[in-house]
């Protein structure tokens, strides 16, 4: 089958705007035992692009869960795949998603994860697209805000293809 995918954010915009969120990550968690969770498989290129750029320590763990849906979103019904390998009590945990959407995962996560006494516990995401939310959660640092569009590349799949585009773009 031919697909046409059409560019939404090209490899310099992404690298350069993750550039500036590992700055402010650098800044704001200096001095601070940071880990950062990333949610697999998605979240994974942003989070080498990332955690590259930061110089501050910073150790990561991940967690990879399955929403029930049809590929295309999220129902709400979720099931830990792997959890984390280590606790995180007393630590500053950030939560890393490739795209926050209805916000059920994240929102799912965030109660999950407060249960386990982290220091601090904040939500980041690559994209975001507030207009699809059902639930109320705002990311405390997003990438770049996106219209309501099926997005792949950089991390996202649909139906497990396309992650490794190094691009964000719409299928056609
Ligand atoms: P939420 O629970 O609805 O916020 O969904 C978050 C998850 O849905 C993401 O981690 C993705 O796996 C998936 N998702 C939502 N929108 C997109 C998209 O545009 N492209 C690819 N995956 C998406
Ligand atoms: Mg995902």
């Amino acid at each position: 089958m031919e697909v046409n995918i059409k560019t939404l954010i090209d490899q310099e915009t992404l690298e350069k705007r993750i550039a500036e969120m590992a700055a402010e990550l650098d800044r704001v968690y200096a001095g601070k035992e940071l880990r950062i969770v990333g949610i697999l498989k998605g979240s994974v290129y942003f989070l080498c692009e990332l955690t590259k750029r930061m110089t501050i320590p910073v150790t990561l763990d991940f967690l990879s869960i399955s929403s029930y849906g049809n590929g295309v979103s999220s129902t709400g019904v979720i099931r830990f795949n792997k959890d984390l390998d280590d606790p995180i009590d007393g630590m500053d945990v950030i939560l890393a998603e490739d795209i926050m959407d209805t916000g059920r995962t994240l929102s799912y996560l965030v109660d999950v994860m407060k249960t386990r006494n982290p220091a601090s516990l904040r939500v980041i995401t690559l994209l975001d697209k507030p207009s699809r939310r059902v639930v109320q959660i705002e990311p405390w640092m997003t990438g770049f805000t996106i219209p309501d569009k099926f997005v792949v590349g950089y991390g996202l799949d649909y139906a497990q293809q396309y992650r490794n585009l190094p691009y964000i773009g719409v299928i056609d």
